[in-house]
């Protein structure tokens, strides 16, 4: 019996794997999903009734499944460099001069540069056997778990050889659009590009979370060639393709520089149509001997290069500028624009900060403006086109009434912006609502942007204590079209849930002027509760590290005014709570009362994981380089605030030293 289930385990995995490497690698599907689904099926149930025989590296591993509770290191046996840039022809002519003068006459392999995160994948006997993330290029993280479920991956190879390949774990733009969708509508954050969203994924402790979302991969390079008695790279890439890896089809051989131009030129024009992100073009000579006699430089190999396309600029017409009132009541100009596509997702606004900005760029009305939108999601206008103003244009007038209660707006003395100044301005208390409900603030799920409004518009809520009421008009809400039983059900949980907070969601939910929500836990851990915290003289708050003048100011006028008291009493009353119960501080020399600021993408946590342990360790996480900083931690492209903090000598600390510090934290 078991001999016999052995065997039909055996047939299952193959007739899985075939049509999975048929569906995702080859694009070319020859079982329906019901058959795929069929034997999945039966083999999950061979492997349930005799549990010894199931793989580790079973196609039903792909759903996810196992979760680990951290990440355990891995060395790479060779290390996993990263590319030099270069930004022009200029450039990459230059590095095809410098390896004919060592007396080469090479050819190139050209390849996509997929903006998602490198990744080496081992195999042993054709098994897929261990899967980690570049790191630091000498050690990376172990994400097999993760790995598994990613479906272009195969587990099994056609050969049953030892082998090791690198390659883009990424994600798809479309994969993307419908994550953020979702997110969307649970009031997440949205991830910000392709490349933050697979990093991301892949960093999650539970691979079923990992699974769903949809990563995929292209795979480049093959470390040991030599072992399979490979001499260029394209039969590297044509070995792996047979393998069973999803190879890009795009890469070429090409002869000399003019090929290589013609492969930027043609995948610039592809590029907001290719269905995955990609951010350049990668340049390699294919001869491997040429290659390793070429050899290394300390952080990269000197025979490749990757060019980087510059920012795509597209034209529009600025068809008008409108108004929005924020919950301070900070009036924002936006671009309305003639819909166009700018890196493959149409831009239809975008924002123009303040009067002055819009006075600098001397937009009018009717002008043809450029539209520029570098990797991540936030379109910016460039420029007016003087040069095709017909006459027609109209200029840009700042409105001087709120867009919406028609109160007079102020402009206060050396700043920017223009404020509503009417505490009752409807389009600032829906705003108000909107942030206090948050995911940063109160965090109360199921009360985002559109519901919030709606509830607003429709009488239910017009000022925060109006949330704590809403259970009194349960029946009302579940009648209502659109919502149903279940959903406010949750909803009225998740407000009631939202009353045990600690201080520094509530805190930030208020409001206060410039208190974000960083700034609120450090009030929050330095005055434990709120009455506390009101009682403070601007003096005493301006004494705190990260309080300046300005905002000491903001928090003592706030606690001064009658109806922010009668808010907070009102609050106390429906038992919201009012102390800081977070996580005691820890404390830390490199850490403890410094200023951060982390830029660029470290490759083993995200961004905020590295400030929410800076913050647990009293340290301040900002987002600014200026000369209060004391430490900036950079990783991989990290764009204009590593020159700042170059410029002002402030410490750096790369993503190996990040990582010393944080082996060395008690967590
Ligand atoms: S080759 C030694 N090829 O770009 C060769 N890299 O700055 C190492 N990347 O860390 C990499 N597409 O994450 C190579 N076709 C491609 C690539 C590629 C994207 C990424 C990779 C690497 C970074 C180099």
């Amino acid at each position: 019996m078991k001999e016999q289930a052995k065997k039909r385990i055996e047939e299952l995995t193959q007739i899985i794997e075939k049509a999975n490497h048929e569906y995702y690698v080859l694009d070319n599907p020859s079982i329906t999903d019901q058959e795929f689904d069929k034997y999945l099926r039966e083999l999950e149930q061979l492997e349930q009734e005799y549990p010894d025989l199931a793989s580790p590296s079973s196609p039903t591993k792909r759903v996810g499944g196992e979760v680990i509770d951290k990440f355990q290191k891995m060395k790479h046996q060779i290390p996993m460099l990263s590319l030099p840039d270069v930004f022009n022809i200029d450039e990459i002519i230059a590095f095809d001069e410098r390896i004919r003068k060592s007396g080469f006459n090479p050819e190139y392999v050209c390849e996509l540069k997929i903006d998602g995160l490198s990744g080496s994948f081992h195999y042993e006997k054709g098994q897929l056997i261990t899967g980690a993330t570049r790191g630091d290029g000498i050690t990376g993280e172990d994400i097999t778990h993760n790995v598994k479920t990613i479906h272009s991956l195969p587990l099994h190879l056609k050969e049953p050889i030892d082998i090791e390949v690198r390659g883009e774990i990424y994600m798809g733009r479309e994969t993307l659009a419908r994550l953020n969708e979702k997110r969307a509508k649970e009031n997440l954050p949205l991830l910000q590009n392709c490349r933050n969203a697979a990093a991301g994924s892949i960093r999650q402790l539970d691979s079923k979370i990992a699974a769903t979302r949809k990563l995929d991969t292209w795979i480049y390079h093959l470390p040991n060639p030599s072992d399979y008695g490979i001499k260029t790279h394209f039969e590297a890439l044509t070995f792996m393709k047979k393998l069973g890896f999803k190879v890009n089809p795009a890469n070429r051989l090409v002869k000399n520089i003019d090929g290589i131009l013609e492969f930027i030129n043609e995948y610039q024009e592809k590029r907001p149509y290719l269905p995955y992100d990609i951010d350049g073009v990668v340049i390699k000579v294919n001869d491997l001997e040429m290659q390793a006699s070429l050899g290394f430089t300390s952080k990269y190999p000197k025979w490749a290069v990757a060019y980087k396309f510059p920012a795509e600029e597209v034209l529009t017409k600025l068809t008008d500028i409108i108004f929005t009132v924020g919950r301070t009541g900070r009036i924002t100009p936006n671009a309305v624009l003639e819909p166009v596509i700018v890196m493959g997702s149409t831009i239809k606004r975008a924002t123009l900060h303040n009067e002055d900005y819009v006075m600098e760029k001397d937009l009018k009305i009717g002008d043809i403006v450029s539209i520029r939108k570098a990797g991540d999601v936030i379109p910016e206008v460039v420029e007016p086109k003087k040069e095709r103003r017909t006459g027609n244009e109209k200029d840009f007038q700042m409105i001087t009434n709120c867009p919406i209660c028609d109160s007079i707006l102020e402009r206060k003395k050396d700043q920017v912006d223009h404020y509503c100044m009417n505490p009752n301005c409807p389009a600032r208390n829906i705003e108000g609502l909107i942030h206090f409900c948050h995911r940063k603030a109160m965090d109360i799920e199921g009360l985002g942007e559109r519901i919030v409004e709606d509830f607003f518009n429709m009488g239910f809520i017009n000022n925060i204590p109006d949330i704590y009421h809403l259970e009194t008009h349960k029946k009302e809400l579940q009648e209502l079209e659109g919502y149903g039983k279940k959903s406010i059900e949750n909803l009225l949980d998740a407000i009631e849930r939202s009353k045990q907070n600690s201080l520094e969601r509530l805190l930030f939910g208020l409001g206060i002027e410039g208190i974000g929500d960083k700034t609120a836990l450090v009030l929050a851990k330095k005055y434990k509760t709120i009455d506390h915290l009101a009682m403070q003289s601007e003096q005493d708050l301006k004494k705190m590290k990260d309080i300046g003048s300005i905002l000491a100011k903001n928090i003592h006028d706030f606690f001064e005014k009658e109806e922010n008291i009668q808010l907070i009493n009102a609050l106390k009353e429906l038992g919201l709570n009012m102390k800081y119960t977070g996580i005691e501080e820890k404390e830390n020399e490199l850490i403890t009362g410094r200023r951060f600021v982390v830029t660029g993408t470290i490759s083993f946590m995200s961004r905020e994981e590295i400030e929410t342990l800076i913050s647990n360790y009293g340290g301040n996480a900002s987002s600014s380089v200026s000369n209060k900083t004391d430490v900036v931690i950079v990783g991989e492209k990290p764009g204009s605030k590593l020159d700042k903090a170059r410029e002002l000598n402030i410490e750096i600390w790369n993503e190996e030293k990040w990582k010393k510090v944080y082996d060395s934290l008690e967590k």
